[in-house]
């Protein structure tokens, strides 16, 4: 059935076909998908293009057009660059590592302007985000008023688009401060959305990452004034649907997260607007939020006017694993019987793909209610006895790992298998404990905020995914004191206590602050015990902790591995906040072996082809390598993966992603890779294809930083010469 090798005479003919099969199905009003506009491509958010001038025939052509280096070659205190760069009118909108706005032509490169944010936050004396780090921007126009909508920490700025100069009369002097409107005392509220915005008419609709006292509520704003329109309680207020979910009956008022930190999809013509939420907090204790917990880790269909709720779907009852929906569903089309059905897709960090009839939100495939364990040793937790699992599509990552199934290639495999065999690991949903619960296919999926892509052409689906196993230790927060098994899990309580503010929770730091990743290729242990006495500009001194707090942490920050072992028997004071209740955790643990590679067998990162019609896979590989595995022969394992593939008219699937720095063209009716580069730095994010004057291009952005790869701030876009 597949064509191993296309030519462009038959891409031709099968573009024409396309083109055809394309006039008889329904489609957004006006979409062709040829342009990239909107962050993921689309408002259906299906990352798809249809143009065709790069294919399976010429794609090994391919060649670098331009590179862009946002910052300049400044190569020292990085953020992420996770940014899917929209495209209008031949200039690339994009964002820098440190949170600039730039605008480039397309076709060359050439900067035309950059906003700095820090500039406008500083006079403003607006509040800076600890978590600082942008997937896109979105854009509006009307007439010659055009704007692009750009978040940095809470502040949501509308630049316009032709000068990169805030828009006056937008908010307070430019800027929308989403700390306020949500209904609770604004100095407490920490909201910074990650995704961008979705534009629909005159109104622009925001949720994003929410602190533990902060509630995801779904808003929207008016695009020309930032004046809040309407707001969607994620956590219900008394008199409202879900608010019965809750046991505590005050949850509405001091209950945070909840959130819709992926952004959003948007039917325009029937006016919905679609979300995926994360758990509320905390993460991984819910004794304090006994109940299902609505509207968290729901598939939310949303009034895009009003904010009204049309349906939902609770994809996780009173979540205790971080298994937020990293995705929004995306805007998807079947056949069934000859009948085409409009529906969304929501790909999940377990693995699943639930796709839901779009009106009304029927499950277009069977979905089973299975036991769930329920024997938490956590007082007043209590887990929900049954969870929901589709039956089709299967899932994308393995369900369960036994001790047959760790890893390989490793020398001392009876360490791996001594920690395996000491977590409580009873699948997916095993209670959380404190001696150690074993979290798979982990806590960044499955699948990631990447979320999948889809052709509405040969309605295929196509998903990346990882498999990566984590070990979860719940520590109980008694204020006061906590002790430690080692140096290691010291350093890091010490981290979040100390340094997690600035620096950040996964040590990428934030505009000011520098990340902390590789930092141990920077800095001697000697010159690190000086900088934490003494402080450095910014940096505070740390004069008042312990030579033992001091070296746990160094262990922790330097990856000092023989000192991260030895016992640590100094104390930790903790003083818990409202939310984050009595208990924490000892942080994201990823259960490695010495070498660094994931403790479990291959494949570590994955990706598939289904077949949305039937629930069928067409294809699946895995995904990403190891050269070190590589040389010795062992076959490609897959790696560790965060952004989209993008699926093109084209016969082509564009996909960076991967942790080996690998820009791919992947042939999408075979899963066979047709071309295949070096990128400066890995691009974790998503490609956009977009034409100028008819030549085709695709730009990635290289940011590296995820799973401790080196960092960069380059954009590189390819063409055919
Ligand atoms: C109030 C914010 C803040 C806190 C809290 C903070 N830092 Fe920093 N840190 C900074 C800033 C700002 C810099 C950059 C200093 C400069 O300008 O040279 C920095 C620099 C560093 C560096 C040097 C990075 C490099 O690339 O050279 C290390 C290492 C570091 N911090 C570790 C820590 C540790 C460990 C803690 C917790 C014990 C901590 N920091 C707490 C703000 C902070």
């Amino acid at each position: 059935m597949t064509h191993k090798h296309d030519h462009l005479p038959t891409q031709l003919i099968l573009a024409a076909i396309f083109v055809l099969a394309f006039a008889g199905c329904k489609t957004p009003a006006g979409e062709k998908y040829t342009d990239w506009k909107v962050y993921g491509g689309s408002s259906a958010n299906i990352k798809y293009s249809a143009l065709s001038q790069i294919d399976t025939g010429n794609v090994s052509k391919l060649a670098i057009a331009w590179v862009y280096r946002a910052e300049h070659g400044d190569s020292t205190r990085f953020g992420a660059i996770e940014t899917n760069a929209i495209i209008i009118d031949s200039v690339l909108y994009g964002v820098s590592p440190k949170m600039k706005l730039f605008a480039l032509d397309a076709a060359t490169g050439k900067e035309k302007w950059v906003f700095d944010p820090a500039d406008s936050l500083q006079n403003k004396k607006w509040h800076r985000s600890s978590v600082n780090m942008n997937r896109g921007v979105a854009y509006w126009q009307e007439g010659d008023d055009r704007r692009i909508l750009f978040t940095v920490g809470p502040i949501a700025f509308a630049v316009d688009a032709g000068t990169g100069k805030l828009v006056p009369g937008f908010g307070e002097e430019g800027g929308v401060n989403l700390a306020k409107g949500l209904g609770r005392a604004e100095e407490k509220m920490s909201i910074t959305p990650t995704s961008p915005v979705m534009v629909y008419k005159n109104l622009f609709i925001v949720s994003g990452l929410a602190g533990d006292e902060t509630p995801g509520h779904i808003r929207a704003f008016d695009v020309k004034t930032g004046k809040q329109q309407w707001i969607f309680h994620t956590i219900p207020w008394p008199g409202e649907p879900g608010y019965e979910t809750w046991e505590d009956t005050t949850a509405y008022k001091h209950m945070g997260s909840t959130n819709s930190w992926s952004g959003f999809s948007l039917d325009e013509d029937r006016g919905i607007l679609f979300a995926g939420t994360g758990n509320p907090s905390n993460d991984f204790y819910g004794g304090q939020r006994r109940g299902d917990g609505l509207y968290g880790n729901c598939v939310l269909a949303i009034n895009a006017s009003t904010g009204k709720l049309i349906w939902h779907y609770q994809i996780v009852r009173h979540d205790v694993w971080d298994m937020d929906l990293p995705t929004p569903p995306i805007l998807v089309t079947l056949n069934r019987n000859g009948k085409k059905i409009d529906a969304v897709a929501q790909t999940t960090k377990t693995g699943y793909t639930y796709v839901f009839d779009r009106e009304n939100g029927q499950p277009l495939f069977p979905i089973e209610e299975r036991p769930a364990p329920t024997l938490s040793p956590l007082p007043d937790e209590k887990l929900s006895p049954t969870q929901p699992f589709p039956v089709q599509p299967r899932p994308f990552a393995r369900q369960s790992i036994t001790v047959s199934d760790l890893n390989p290639f490793v020398p001392d495999t009876a360490r791996i298998r001594k920690r395996f065999l000491a977590t409580r690991y009873e699948g997916i949903y095993t209670p959380p404990t404190t001696e150690g619960t074993l979290i798979f296919p982990g806590y960044d999926g499955g699948g990631e905020w990447g979320g999948p892509s889809f052709d509405p052409v040969t309605q295929m689906l196509y998903v990346n995914g990882n498999e990566m196993a984590w070990i979860l230790n719940i520590v109980e927060n008694k204020p006061g004191t906590l002790s430690f098994n080692n140096k290691l899990e010291a350093g890091k309580s010490l981290y979040n206590l100390h340094c997690m503010g600035c620096h950040g929770p996964e040590r990428f730091g934030s505009g000011d602050y520098p990340s902390l990743l590789g930092v141990e290729k920077r800095i001697t242990p000697a010159a690190f015990n000086e900088l934490l006495s003494t402080g450095r500009r910014m940096m505070p001194g740390f004069n008042h902790l312990g030579a033992e707090e001091k070296e746990a942490i160094a262990s922790f920050i330097l990856d000092i591995r023989p000192e991260q072992t030895k016992k640590y028997k100094g104390k930790v004071t903790v003083q818990p906040s409202n939310n984050k209740s009595s208990f924490g955790f000892t942080g994201y643990n990823k259960f490695l072996t010495d070498e660094g590679y994931p403790a479990i067998s291959p494949p570590w990162g994955t990706l598939s082809a289904i077949d949305l019609n039937t629930g069928e896979y067409r294809w699946q590989i895995p995904f990403g390598e190891y050269e070190a595995l590589k040389e010795k022969g062992i076959p490609t394992t897959g790696r560790e993966n965060y952004g989209a593939p993008v699926v093109t008219a084209g016969g082509l699937l564009f996909v960076a992603a991967t942790t080996d720095r690998k820009f791919r063209a992947i042939n999408k009716r075979t899963g066979e890779i047709l071309f295949e580069t070096d990128l400066p730095a890995s691009g974790v994010a998503t490609p956009s294809v977009y034409a100028v004057h008819g030549r085709q291009f695709v730009v990635i952005a290289c940011g590296g930083f995820k799973a401790g790869g080196q960092q960069g701030d380059a954009y590189v876009a390819f063409t055919i010469p």
